[in-house]
């Protein structure tokens, strides 16, 4: 009894004391309502980066308006956020490794801020309502990092030569922009660049107006993303291109394309392939999900990789061949509609895409598909471990996701036959448009298109941990 009413009492202190870290008197809450609202996750435990994303509140929208002078390499930037609450609030955290915090409110009214790592916490004055809409922003400056992944690859903020790059697979896009950096969380996007004059800034979406600052001295340019978005999928890239437009499937999609200088000569033939590759793929894969294309061409050395940026893939010239033009393409559908919902299941992106590039040379290069196959086959580093299963986050651009992955598809077409495998291949992406979807989500899927059993196939190919008999 008596050990029962300590317990009690030591309860009903520990109330007390949470309440006052709370910055609360007993029972009230700062403003004087009740106390109502509790802290959002500070991660959605994602496998590999388990403080990505944010609980207790879902963006719907960025409006980021950036300035960059590349002689300093200072950002300045206003991120204004419009989020849904899906708990009652007392605080909620951001992904944000960028320059420094100058300022944040939230709905109009100061809020405070406490930054640990990768962590921003705003504390608005009153608490969210759960099902409230709210406006959070925050005020930036000073000279974003560039981040290293564990792979060795460079992402976030990238200094090129006549400006920088903002890439963001998996984790980059905080170095630029606060945020809930977690696929899962799909937003629209309002992007307003300023760069000195002379440079153009370009990003995802549509540009609806590019102008002179009043001083004449900068060049502001306005992108839309009205589809939403991952925020590992948003661009920037900042420096002197050459850019045009033209249009593709039958008018409906504009695209502008950009490229630097010096890639210019190089680039134009498989430029002008752009509308015809989204013509065939949109024939494979259903409607093209974006109201807007392109792509963005950059000068040797200033990025290692090609990255599927939603609407406007960016690739290096030395990247920039048509297969790996039809894979980042096919990203579109593959990765950046039909989004993965959680880093686990980037098989979903890559493998899909490397599939893509095999139908490409299938149809362009007279390379049957099983060609691809049997050359992935016999590459010892596609066995290093099941496509669904990455081991590590070093391993999610590995060849076991890209080409292992596109195996899985290729035995899928096989098992299934030609007829059914390509509604799948169009069935996938409307289902899942604009969404997120796990490797679950399509293993379920594809045994709802069949009447043959698929659980051997996902054991050996998708899950399986040895290199099977030839098949
Ligand atoms: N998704 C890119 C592609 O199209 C590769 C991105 C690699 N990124 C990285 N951080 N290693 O294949
Ligand atoms: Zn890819």
């Amino acid at each position: 009894m008596n050990s029962t009413r300590t317990r009690i009492r030591a309860g009903a202190v520990a109330v007390a004391l949470a309440l006052l870290a709370a910055g609360c008197a007993a029972g009230a809450g700062r403003d004087g309502g009740v106390v109502h609202g509790t802290p959002g996750a500070a991660g959605l435990r994602d496998p590999y980066f388990p403080k990505l994303g944010n609980g207790g509140y879902d963006v719907g929208h960025y409006g980021l308006t950036l300035s960059y002078e590349p002689s300093t390499r200072r950002l300045t930037g206003k991120a204004e956020i419009t989020a849904t609450a899906t708990q009652d609030l007392s605080a909620f955290n951001l992904d944000f490794s960028g320059p420094p915090v100058r300022s944040a409110s939230v709905d109009g009214a100061p809020a405070a801020v406490n930054r640990a790592g990768n962590e921003l916490t705003l504390r608005p004055r009153r608490d969210i309502d759960k099902g409230a809409r709210f406006v959070a922003v925050v005020t930036y400056e000073g000279v974003p990092k560039t981040i290293t992944d564990t792979d060795g690859d460079e992402e976030g903020w990238v200094p090129t030569s006549d400006g920088a790059l903002a890439v963001g697979e998996p984790t980059g896009s905080m170095a630029w922009f606060p945020g809930n950096h977690h696929p899962s969380d799909k937003a629209t996007y309002d992007v307003t660049v300023t760069v000195p004059a002379g440079l153009k800034a370009l990003s995802n979406g549509v540009r609806t107006a590019e102008r002179k600052t009043a001083d004449g001295r900068g060049v502001t340019s306005v992108w839309h993303s009205a589809e939403p978005m991952a925020s590992y999928l948003a661009v920037l890239a900042i420096g002197r291109f050459d850019t045009s437009t033209t249009t593709a499937l039958g008018g409906r999609v504009p695209v502008l394309n950009a490229v630097d200088p010096t890639a210019a000569a190089k680039s134009a033939g498989l430029l002008a392939k752009v509308p015809g590759i989204l013509a065939e793929q949109e024939r494979l894969f259903g409607p093209y999900p974006f109201s807007s294309a392109g792509v963005i061409v950059e000068r040797e050395g200033d990025l290692g990789y090609a990255l599927e940026t939603q609407t406007r893939p960016i690739l290096p010239v030395s990247s920039f061949n048509s297969p790996t033009l039809a894979h980042e393409l096919a990203h579109q559908w593959f990765g950046n509609s039909v989004s993965p919902a959680s880093w686990k299941d980037i098989w979903l992106n890559e493998g899909f895409a490397t599939y893509g590039e095999w139908l490409y040379e299938e149809r362009t290069a007279h390379l049957p598909a099983q060609k691809s196959f049997d050359h992935a086959f016999v590459n010892d580093a596609v066995w290093d471990f099941p496509p669904a299963e990455p081991p590590t986050s070093e391993d999610l651009f590995s060849p076991p996701v890209y080409q292992r992955g596109a195996m899985v598809l290729h035995k899928l077409r096989q098992r299934v036959g030609d007829a059914t495998f390509f509604e799948i291949l169009k069935g996938w992406p409307a289902k899942y448009r604009h969404g997120t979807a796990s490797t679950r989500d399509f293993t379920d899927y594809a045994e709802s298109m069949t009447d043959k059993d698929l659980s051997g196939l996902w054991g050996v190919w998708l899950y399986g941990d040895k290199k099977p008999a030839k098949p």
